[in-house]
């Protein structure tokens, strides 16, 4: 097994026994994320959801499957990235996370990041570029923009639920995915065969 796979999963096992909050009180799975352990591309998105919840794992519904389309749209698949969420569990009626929850579990998202070394990261909505890049991002004005941060280059999405509730908001996110894919040109060294032969 990879170094990185090893301690994923050595981060995975302490995250699934979390009650630093208290959405570990009402949560079915924990959702620490899923991805490529040597992936050069992070995308975070807020927290799980219903069917996150269910099923343990980041963007299973119908949000999930615009990002497969999203990233399929630049040649990508879930197994050549890394997916998570800035909280791991989930918040009752898909509220938005309160600040004390994303505290309590913004450790684990910094964890992960240490392991993997992504060179983009990619915020999923609002919540994780205010989190990320700048508690006053402005989601409508500043998607699609690279930003340094550390040694990343990091970016904002619209979320795809956003997406789902306002399709007009396509095309500019369709812009968005071109400027990232040239950014995974420009900068990225693994090659997408290299990465399918690193299973998940
Ligand atoms: N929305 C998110 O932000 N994350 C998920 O995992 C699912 C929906």
């Amino acid at each position: 097994m990879g170094e990185n796979r090893e301690r994923l999963e050595a981060l995975r096992e302490r995250c699934l026994q979390c009650r630093e909050c208290a959405l570990g009180q009402t949560r079915k799975n924990v959702v620490f994320g899923v991805g490529n352990p040597e992936a050069e591309i992070l995308f975070v998105g807020e927290g799980p959801g219903a069917n996150e919840d269910e099923q343990g794992e980041p963007f299973v519904g119908k949000a999930g499957k615009l990002l497969d389309d999203m990233l399929a749209i630049i040649g990508l698949d879930r197994t050549m990235v890394y997916i998570t969420n800035i909280v791991k569990c989930r918040p009752p009626q898909n509220r938005d996370p309160l600040n004390v929850e994303q505290d309590a579990c913004i450790g684990y998202l910094r964890q992960q990041t240490q392991i993997l070394q992504p060179k983009i990261l990619v915020c999923l909505g609002r919540i994780a570029a205010m989190r990320l890049m700048n508690p006053k991002f402005r989601i409508t004005k500043e998607h699609g923009q690279f930003y340094d941060l550390g040694t990343m280059r990091a970016m904002a999405l619209y979320h795809p639920s956003a997406l789902l509730r306002d399709p007009s908001k396509r095309p500019e996110s369709f812009d968005d995915l071109k400027s990232l894919q040239a950014e995974i040109n420009r900068i990225c060294d693994h090659t997408r065969a290299e990465l399918r032969g690193i299973k998940l």
